[in-house]
Order: C-alpha cells, then sequence, then structure tokens
C-alpha cells in the first residue's frame, strides 16, 4: 500500500500519477540524516494535536539550525491544503520531512543550502485490540546519543531496537540508560503505583511526546497525581498499570516485560481511564468502551 496521490514536495502539491519527487545524491538528509520529522495522526480527515506537533518541529529545527523560510501558520495551511487534495476523509498519519537540502558531501554544513521539505499522507487505522488487551515488550539499552529531546531523523538505535523487540514477537523496546527507563523505541512510558502517574522528565534524554504531553494535561483535569521523574526496571514490575504513549500508539498498555507479567497481564483502571479520555479528544462515538 502507497501513501496518498498528492504530496507536498517543496512548497509545491504534486500529483505523483504523473511525476515523482527527485531527490539529489547529496541531499543532507540522505547522507546525515541531517533534518527533523514529524508524524502527524489524522482522524476521519482530522488534523490531531495539530499545533503541539507544529512547535516542536520548529524547536527542532532551531536545536539544529535549520531555518525554512515558511512560517508555521502557511506550513500548517499547506498541511490543510494536503488533506484536501487528496480528499482524505480516513484514519491515517501525515509524515513530514524538512531537512538541510543540497550541498556537496562535507560534515560542516553552510547556511546558504535551500531545505527540502516533504509531507504525505498514509492510511492507518488505529491499534485498537492492542490499545484494548496491552502489548508485549522488551528492555534494551539506550544507546542513543545525548540529544534525543530533538526530533531528528537518526534514528539507528531505535530502529534496531524496535526490529530487535519484534523479532521476540513484542510491540516495542523499553529503553534502559544506566539503569533508568527513559522511554520507547518510538513512544513515552507511564507507570502507575499507588494511584500515582510517574514518567520519565521531559529533558535531553527523552522526546517529549505530543500524547506524553496531551496526557500530563489530562492527568491534570482528571486529578490523578503526576510526578516527572525517573525510576527503575525493577519499579516496572512492581507497577501497578504500565503504558507507552505515541501518535500511533495511543495510550498502549503495557502487559508482560522480557516475558513477565505486570500485574497477570491486565490492563488497570488508571490507564482505561486515561484512554477512554483521549479517544474523547478526537471522537465522539464510541468504538468498544462501553
Ligand atoms: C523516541 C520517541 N519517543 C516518544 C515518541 C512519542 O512521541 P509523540 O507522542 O509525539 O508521537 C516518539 C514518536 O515517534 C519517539 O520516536
Amino acid at each position: 500500500m502507497k501513501y496518498e496521490r498528492f504530496i507536498l514536495w517543496n512548497g509545491k502539491m504534486l500529483d505523483t500519477t504523473n511525476e515523482q519527487p527527485h531527490i539529489d545524491l547529496e541531499e543532507r538528509g540522505l547522507q546525515f540524516g541531517d533534518g527533523v520529522y514529524e508524524v502527524i495522526r489524522v482522524y476521519k480527515g482530522t488534523l490531531h494535536l495539530l499545533d503541539p506537533h507544529i512547535t516542536r518541529l520548529y524547536r527542532s529545527m532551531e536545536e539544529m539550525e535549520l531555518t525554512l523560510s515558511l512560517s508555521k501558520a502557511e506550513l500548517i495551511a499547506s498541511l490543510y491544503e494536503l488533506l484536501a487534495k487528496n480528499q482524505f476523509q480516513e484514519d491515517g498519519i501525515i509524515y513530514l520531512q524538512i531537512s538541510r537540502g543540497v550541498q556537496p558531501r562535507v560534515h560542516t554544513f553552510s547556511f546558504d543550502a535551500t531545505p527540502t521539505i516533504y509531507a504525505y499522507i498514509r492510511k492507518k487505522e488505529r491499534p485498537a485490540l492492542w490499545i484494548e488487551y496491552g502489548i508485549r515488550a522488551i528492555t534494551e539499552p539506550d544507546v542513543r546519543w545525548l540529544r534525543c529531546d530533538i526530533k531528528s531523523l537518526n534514528l539507528i538505535p531505535n530502529v534496531l531496537a524496535s526490529t530487535k523487540a519484534e523479532r521476540k514477537g513484542c510491540k516495542e523496546a523499553l529503553l534502559v540508560r544506566n539503569g533508568i527507563v527513559t522511554e520507547g523505541s518510538h513512544s513515552n512510558f507511564f507507570l502507575v503505583k499507588n494511584g500515582t502517574l510517574y514518567t520519565h522528565p521531559a529533558n535531553h534524554l527523552i522526546l517529549n511526546g505530543i500524547v506524553r504531553q496531551y496526557i500530563i494535561s489530562l492527568a491534570h483535569t482528571l486529578h490523578i497525581p503526576l510526578q516527572e521523574e525517573s525510576f527503575r526496571v525493577h519499579d516496572v514490575y512492581k507497577a501497578d498499570e504500565c503504558f507507552f504513549t505515541g501518535t500511533t500508539f495511543e495510550v498502549m498498555p503495557l502487559t508482560h516485560l522480557d516475558g513477565t507479567a505486570i500485574q497477570n497481564g491486565q490492563v488497570g483502571p488508571i490507564t482505561k481511564l486515561l484512554q477512554k479520555t483521549f479517544m474523547q479528544s478526537f471522537s465522539t462515538s464510541s468504538v468498544f468502551w462501553s
């Protein structure tokens, strides 16, 4: 299955049935992973949590000294145009990438390259069964660089960890640095102990997920105590509930870690409450909630 027909390509709407995007061999995104990206959820043709994604994107660019001539408002307008042009009404994602541009290959970048920007839509269903019953994960050493707060294209440690998890029949890898649980390979992580939610602080060791931020705001609204505090793997085994969060994961319960069940592999009540409240942010009809 391919992405939808019209793509946003360097300021133009390209019809991929007539024309394919051309990527130069010396595009720095290709050669160095010198760029940033966002994955934005689309529910029934509607962009979800768009503004925080765009804010994070511009922050990532700033941290990478990557300057785009497009304003946030212009970028947002072109994403709406992308949806409209494809007449997209389903569940999917928009993948949006901005890389440094084309330059003769040397490590040092100069500021005269024009950034390459593209975005496309791909259909993606909600992982409803995993959300209902939970998933299994493995632990993996967190060997990433120390600027995990930047959503850069450099994802090899995440890619390797995720692939290892899949080979072991698991849906996610829980990353551990110096004994501390940081986050998943493509998600953030929370645990519940004695009614309080815990998650790693939003510093340089994790990506401050948009769904993470949303869940933190929901916890405040629902009067669930929350601590942005680090914890260890043995705390996960002793937790009352655990879940990952992410744009495509939503609120994803963790039932087994490295083959051991957490709380008999059941999805806990606080996780269910957050799932239900999260779902209300994009849907008024209920799918499996009663
Ligand atoms: C390393 C990492 N952490 C966390 C997340 C979750 O972020 P978000 O909620 O913005 O999707 C992602 C998403 O891809 C990720 O790659």
